[in-house]
């Protein structure tokens, strides 16, 4: 049986790790996955996240199965954080998944299984696993412009072009905020036009939300999340905890499915089935530690001072970056780097130019140029910006 398998395709983000971790110089910058890094280059754990793993360990007094869904008062925290009250809790269905990727895939999922026909539509980029995992589902698929590549912001126009031959019941998916990799988010007002377009033509939004808090803060980088939750009568939203909590290796996500009050019991028995066929119950430790925080003044208020800090430094670093780059171009063409939100900027290089800036600095991003931000620091914006330039970005 094994002779049969064939080597299956790198996943490019990932491929960096080794890549960088190879590289015997010591001069390296990693600007590849997206992990958040302190300006002395650590992903550390954030304080809160400590406290609510001691106060765990002091109480916690078994560790038999939750449900199927997980824990209820994670739903419940963590979709609160998320949605505000822009919608009744009686129309939220909810699981726990394995990280963002685990309720991507459970949400995938559920969208075959209810209507085997959808097509889900993408943004052009986007995430590499999107594309990856509905391949492997062999859900059918269809691609939105999203991105200007001369502007580098959204492409506004394209987008509402594209979606405008989406089918009643296609699936489309969103960045709820931040995206990944472009870092070129919609306008409320462009958000607007989106939500009209894709009510007219019978969608079903899927908002895949990672990086709240990131951006503009956390209430508003759930703007967008919130309007299309209010707005549709069906919609579906993957969440992950990894970044805005830096508990990237203990897989915690929630995938919500919303829908018509009283459909809610048959929607969540299909959640929980679909998280019984797939690994039975879902991981605990990261969403106990969620649902602390969330749930104790304190812990949430030391939280959210940590996650604000991380989300000025990275605006910092933006900001520092594209003023380093006009002062060597004498141009306002990287301009857009400060005007991104998120972890990411994608700036603009092609793969042949990312490949001069690996070899020549030691600068690992991804071949699309999708650059992350948070690898930055004060000693490493002036190199970059030179190779930026240096490679005739
Ligand atoms: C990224 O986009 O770099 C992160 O979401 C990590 C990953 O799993 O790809």
């Amino acid at each position: 049986m094994l002779e049969s398998l064939q080597d299956q395709p790198a996943d490019k983000i990932l491929a960096l790790i080794a890549a960088f971790r190879d590289d015997p110089r010591h001069d390296k910058i990693d600007l590849g996955v997206g992990v958040y890094k302190d300006p002395t280059g650590l992903t550390p754990v954030m304080a809160a996240v400590k406290q609510a793993e001691r106060r765990i360990w002091d109480t916690q007094t078994t560790k038999t199965y939750t449900g199927l869904a997980g824990d209820p008062a994670f739903a419940d925290a963590l979709g609160a954080l998320v949605l505000g009250d822009a919608v009744p809790g009686d129309r939220v269905a909810a699981v726990a998944t394995p990280g963002g990727t685990g309720a991507i895939r459970q949400a995938l999922e559920l969208v075959r299984l209810a209507n085997p026909a959808a097509r889900v539509w993408l943004s052009h980029p986007t995430w590499p696993n999107h594309p990856s995992i509905i391949r492997y589902l062999g859900i059918p698929t269809a691609e939105y412009r999203y991105f200007d590549p001369v502007t580098r912001g959204v492409d506004a126009d394209g987008m509402l072009a594209d979606l405008a031959s989406v089918a009643p019941g296609d699936v489309v998916l969103l960045h709820g905020c931040c995206h990944n990799p472009t870092g070129a988010n919609p306008t409320l007002l462009q958000w607007d036009a989106v939500i009209a377009l894709l009510l007219a033509r019978g969608a079903v939004p899927l908002v895949d939300i990672a990086y709240q808090g990131f951006g503009d803060g956390l209430d508003a980088d759930a703007a967008a999340t919130r309007k299309i939750a209010a707005a549709f009568g069906e919609c579906v939203i993957a969440v992950s905890c990894s970044k805005n909590f830096g508990i990237y290796r203990e897989r915690t996500g929630l995938l919500m499915a919303l829908g018509d009050a009283g459909r809610r019991g048959v929607v969540q028995g299909n959640l929980n089935f679909l998280n019984r066929q797939n690994y039975s119950f879902p991981p605990d430790h990261g969403a106990r530690i969620v649902t602390t925080i969330l749930t104790d003044p304190a812990l949430r208020a030391t939280w959210q001072a940590e996650l604000e800090e991380v989300r000025l430094t990275m605006l910092g670093l933006r900001a520092a970056l594209a003023a380093e780059l006009q002062r060597l171009t004498n141009t306002d063409r990287f301009g857009f780097i400060a005007g991104h939100r998120g972890m990411f900027s994608q700036i603009g290089a092609t793969p042949a130019q990312v490949e001069q800036m690996r070899a020549a600095y030691g600068i690992y991003m991804v071949s699309d140029s999708r650059m992350n931000i948070a690898g930055l620091n004060a000693a490493t914006v002036p190199v970059v910006a030179q190779a930026i330039v240096a490679a005739g970005v």
